[in-house]
């Protein structure tokens, strides 16, 4: 089976990834329709050695589309998503817009794929901090039982787009010819600063981003009581997010059973002490399909506590390759063309 695939937000960081992955991983795909904002439409993207323009998403598009992938901000999505729903495609949004809805299923393929088995219309891709934290607490909630964790995010410019990418790059020129840094998208330099606001601020005092790791965990993990407090924080790299995690299990912690369950789980790279490098960092998680964990320890200050570092490609796993793994998932239980 070959489909007819549209991808709205097709020039954008996360749509570009997606059309590179169809590509690489050779997805069932007979037509691609890349789709962008009435003002970026006509510009080209390159698919399996072609040009192909990109055309203003419409209602009337979906009608050719039998799987959408959604990579654009909230509000496009949550427009044209009703709109695509009524030519009945099946969609899988990277945005955050349906992510809490109970009726919308919130997949990381490797833990809860079965929530696909109702076959449904609508699936969400996690946020990206939240998708690559669930990669290593996942196989250790299996083998210990989660109670609760605490995380400090290091999250690259490319989570906010080809605008994130560009605002560190200008940043970085002008720091090189000696004139001040002009902030746009972000409330402060990024070059050579980190700033502890990912997204705008709660009443709680905590940030949308950080909540979200909360929310979708507890809903991924089908664990409504999960205590999580996390701390993100954005920091002058290209891509791929890292995470310090600190967890607490029900059940008491034997280090080399934590480390078989992580060296077992699919998309996990494990790195110990003896490996080069010793543990994983952005540079070399770009562009993998794995998230790297290491620095893998019995936690001091938590009863029945683990403490390590994992680093994943926010493009990759936090969404593009997430998103196609789900539309590959769908493919094997023949779920995209009915
Ligand atoms: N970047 C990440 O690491 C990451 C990770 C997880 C989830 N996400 C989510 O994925 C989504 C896309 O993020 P991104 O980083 O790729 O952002 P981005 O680089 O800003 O791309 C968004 C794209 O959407 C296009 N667009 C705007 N209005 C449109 C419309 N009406 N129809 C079709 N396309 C339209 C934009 O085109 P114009 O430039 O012409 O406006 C732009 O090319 C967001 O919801 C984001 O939160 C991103």
């Amino acid at each position: 089976m070959n489909y007819k695939i549209g991808v709205i937000g097709a020039l954008g960081a996360v749509g570009q990834e997606l059309i590179k992955l169809i590509e690489e991983r050779n997805f069932p795909c007979e037509t691609l329709l890349p789709l962008a904002s009435a003002r970026s439409a006509g510009t080209s993207v390159t698919f399996r050695g072609s040009q192909i323009s990109t055309q203003e998403a419409t209602e009337d598009t979906f009608k050719e589309i039998d799987l959408a992938f959604f990579c654009t901000s909230n509000a496009v999505a949550r427009d044209l998503i009703p709109k695509a729903k009524n030519k009945d495609c099946i969609i899988i949004d990277n945005s955050a817009a349906f992510r809490q809805d109970p009726e919308v299923p919130l997949i990381i393929p490797e833990i809860n794929a079965s929530a696909l088995d109702e076959a449904p219309q609508l699936i969400a891709n996690p946020n990206c901090s939240t998708a690559i934290a669930l990669m290593g607490l996942y196989p250790l909630h299996q083998q210990f039982g989660l109670t609760r964790f605490i995380a400090s995010t290091y999250q690259a410019v490319s989570g906010n787009g080809v605008a994130g990418i560009n605002e560190l790059s200008t940043q970085i020129n002008a720091w090189q010819k000696d004139e001040p840094a002009q902030p746009k998208i972000y409330p402060h330099p990024i070059a050579f600063n980190l700033i502890p606001q990912v997204d705008s601020f709660l009443e709680s005092g905590y940030t949308k981003e950080e909540h979200k790791m909360l929310e979708e965990s507890r809903k991924i993990l089908e664990l409504p009581e999960l205590h999580v407090s996390t701390t993100c924080v954005r920091v002058p790299t290209m891509r791929a997010h890292a995470i310090a995690i600190n967890a607490e299990f029900q059940k008491p912690i034997n280090l080399s059973e934590a480390q078989a369950a992580l060296k077992e789980f699919s998309g996990i790279d494990y790195y110990d002490t003896q490996a080069t490098p010793p543990y994983p960092m952005p540079l070399n998680q770009t562009q993998n399909i794995h998230c790297g964990i290491g620095r893998l320890r019995k936690d001091t200050a938590l009863d029945n506590g683990l403490a390590f570092w994992v680093v994943g490609d926010q493009l990759w796993k936090g969404a593009a390759l997430n998103a196609l793994q789900i539309a590959e998932t769908l493919h094997s239980k023949q779920q995209i063309l009915k």
